[in-house]
Formats: C-alpha cells, sequence, structure tokens
C-alpha cells in the first residue's frame, strides 16, 4: 500500500476540463469571462474553492489587452502566450480559440494582412456577444443556487509495465496518471487487492508511481491491484489492474542463475555439478557432502527452507554464503533467491 499527496498533473487536467466543455462557441468564450468573476467572487465570499480560483486569477492578469477576449485563452492554458498575440491584432473569437493549438503562430504572421480586412465582422461579433451574454450571465448571476460550482471527480488511469506475466521476485511498476477538472489536492492508494495472501511489497518510486515486487509462490496466480484517487469531496475514484505470476522453470529461469554465477566453481566443487545437462539430477533429492548440514537434500521438493542450495545462498547457517567468490550477489538480487524458492516450493520440476 502506499499513499501520498501531489498535485504535479492537476494544472494541466483543469486547462483540458475546461476547454472540452466551451470550446468553439461565441457564447461560451463571452461567457467565461463572467463565469470566471463570478467564480472568484464566489469563492472570496467563501472560501471554500481555494486552489483553482487562485489559478484563474493568475492566468487572468497575464493576458491584459482585452477584457472580453481573455477568457477563451483561460481554457487553453498550454497557449495562453499565443492567443495575447491574436486578440491584439483580432477578435475572431471562434476561429482563434481553435487555431491557436497548432497553427497560431503561423496565423499571426499570414493572415495579418487578411484579418485586418473583416472591419464588418469584428463590430458584429462584439456587438453581438457582449451585451447578449452579459445579459444572460447577469440573470444567472442573480440566481445564487445555479452559479455554485460543481465540484468534479478526478479522471484516474493505472497502467503496468511490464504487464506480465512474471516470476516470482520480478517486479512491475503501477502508474497513475490523475488530473482533477477542479485542481483539487489528490490523495492516492495502490492496494493489492487479491489474493489476500501472499502479498507482493510496494516501493513508492514517485509521487504517482509505486513499485510492486511478486512474492514467493508455490502455483501460477493472478494478482489484481487497486488505485483509489480522492480529491477530498467526491467518493475515491476506483480503477483496477492486474498481472499473472508463473511458476519459474527449471531449464528457461533458474539453470541461467547456475551458469552466470556457480558453474565457474562448480563443475564439481564440493562435489556438486551445477552445468546445464548435470544440475538437476546433482541437486533434486539428492542429499548434500555439507558438515553442518549434511541431513539436508540439495533440494528437497516443496521444502524450500530445508533445501541445502537455498541456505547456502541466503546466509550462513550451512557455512560459506554462495556464490563464494562474491557472498553478496543474492543480497543485492533477493528476487533470484524469491525465484528459486518458488521453483522448489512447485516441487521443483525439471521443465
Ligand atoms: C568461488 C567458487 C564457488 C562459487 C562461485 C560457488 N561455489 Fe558453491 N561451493 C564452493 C565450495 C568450495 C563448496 C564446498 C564448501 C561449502 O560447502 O561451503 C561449495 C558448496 C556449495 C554447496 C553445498 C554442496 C554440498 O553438497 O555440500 C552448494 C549447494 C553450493 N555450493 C551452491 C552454489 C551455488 C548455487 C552457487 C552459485 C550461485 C555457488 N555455489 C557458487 C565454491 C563455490
Amino acid at each position: 500500500m502506499s499513499k501520498w499527496r501531489g498535485m504535479g498533473l492537476l494544472w494541466v487536467g483543469l486547462a483540458i476540463g475546461c476547454g472540452g466543455d466551451e470550446a468553439g462557441s461565441n457564447d461560451a468564450d463571452a461567457a467565461d469571462t463572467q463565469d470566471t468573476a463570478a467564480e472568484v467572487q464566489d469563492g472570496d465570499a467563501t472560501d471554500t474553492t481555494p486552489p483553482e480560483d487562485t489559478r484563474l486569477d493568475v492566468t487572468d492578469t497575464a493576458t491584459p489587452p482585452d477584457a472580453t477576449d481573455v477568457a477563451p485563452d483561460v481554457d487553453d492554458i498550454g497557449d495562453v502566450s499565443l492567443d495575447i498575440a491574436d486578440t491584439t491584432q483580432d477578435t475572431e473569437d471562434a476561429q482563434d480559440t481553435e487555431d491557436t493549438a497548432d497553427t497560431a503562430p503561423l496565423d499571426t504572421a499570414d493572415t495579418e494582412p487578411a484579418d485586418t480586412e473583416p472591419a464588418d465582422t469584428t463590430p458584429e461579433d462584439t456587438a453581438d456577444t457582449t451585451p447578449e451574454d452579459t445579459a444572460d450571465t447577469t440573470v444567472e448571476d442573480t440566481t445564487p443556487v445555479d452559479t455554485t460550482p460543481v465540484n468534479r471527480p478526478p479522471t484516474v488511469a493505472l497502467a503496468l509495465s511490464p504487464t506480465g506475466p512474471i516470476l516470482p521476485g520480478q517486479t512491475t511498476t503501477l502508474t497513475a496518471t490523475v488530473s482533477d477538472p477542479d485542481g483539487d489536492l489528490l490523495d492516492l492508494d495502490f492496494v493489492q487487492l487479491s489474493p489476500a495472501n501472499p502479498l507482493g511489497s510496494f516501493v513508492t518510486v514517485a509521487n504517482n508511481k509505486v513499485t510492486w515486487t511478486a512474492p514467493e509462490l508455490a502455483t501460477a496466480t493472478t494478482f489484481e491491484f487497486s488505485l483509489s484517487v480522492s480529491d477530498g469531496v467526491n467518493d475515491a475514484v476506483v480503477k483496477t489492474g492486474s498481472i499473472q505470476v508463473t511458476i519459474p522453470t527449471f531449464a528457461n529461469d533458474i539453470q541461467p542463475i547456475f551458469s552466470n554465477n556457480c558453474t565457474g566453481c562448480h563443475g564439481g566443487s564440493g562435489g556438486l555439478f551445477l552445468t546445464a545437462g548435470q544440475a538437476y539430477t546433482n541437486l533434486v533429492n539428492v542429499t548434500g557432502n555439507n558438515g553442518a548440514c549434511s541431513t539436508l537434500k540439495r533440494i528437497l521438493p516443496g521444502s524450500p527452507n530445508d533445501s541445502l542450495l537455498v541456505r547456502k545462498i541466503s546466509g550462513t547457517t550451512c557455512g560459506d554464503r554462495m556464490p563464494r567468490s562474491d557472498p553478496s550477489f543474492f543480497a543485492n538480487n533477493p528476487g533470484l533467491i524469491t525465484r528459486i524458492r518458488s521453483w522448489v516450493a512447485a516441487g521443483a520440476l525439471n521443465n
């Protein structure tokens, strides 16, 4: 489980959320001016919606030239500076709003002459939208119940990488992508939903990211996760994800560990061959020569704790820790111990 608070993406979320509602309409654009002002006033009066109002103010003051045209710019946060250039030259609200996303700079250069022509559209737009909207929003403002802002829940996505299947001891990264249309501070909670046992281990690596390492298993298991995101106002938004964890196979997942770390010595050291083709028959149900643990089988299927090889890679209860040339190797790679233990727990098959 992991909890944290963060707002890295929230401002962008606000921009997207508002823009979608009101793009492409002169009336909406002009109305925004009123709405924004209304929100600010409401916010000041009640002090209940702090973050977004503050930010709207900042954006407003950053776009000085035209009070009437400032509102649509607020919606396209990333394009504020581009909008300023357009609005100082012409007041074609609807077109500019869409153009700014991609080609605002080009438009400015190319259409300067053309834009100066429609002396007609400028007065029309101004004349039409300003009075109407003022009348409309004034009416709305006088009915206070309608203008009370409704807090909306956050948008949440959960992604796993890798998506699996993975082995016991291997790790997947769970990444949350969150945004809140109201700019609320969000509280994220990652949980392993099922199975209840065994539990993998979470490590927080960023404010929207955790890793999860699969636990020791005796049977292949699908693990399900939930991500709950709360804005402190609405019910938490919950997303789920899952990953399959499989049982290691001897040839693909175990022998390579021996070949990479052990065969330099165990082409016979300690009376043990860990080379491919010989390792399995040297290990499974074979009693060790180890003085301290000579009663143990090197590998006892189903019993990792009572297998000499597992003891030799996990610590010093049976003498020197292996690999003898690098005794901290498995301490630095604990997932490989989990992998070998799982192979033993699942019956130490020769597969
Ligand atoms: C630098 C040489 C060296 C390396 C590398 C090495 N070992 Fe060993 N290993 C030994 C020696 C020597 C012994 C015998 C003494 C002892 O039991 O500690 C031994 C003993 C063992 C035993 C006990 C065998 C028995 O029947 O008593 C096991 C199991 C074992 N090693 C596993 C491994 C594994 C697994 C690796 C690789 C991850 C590994 N060793 C890497 C040198 C090495």
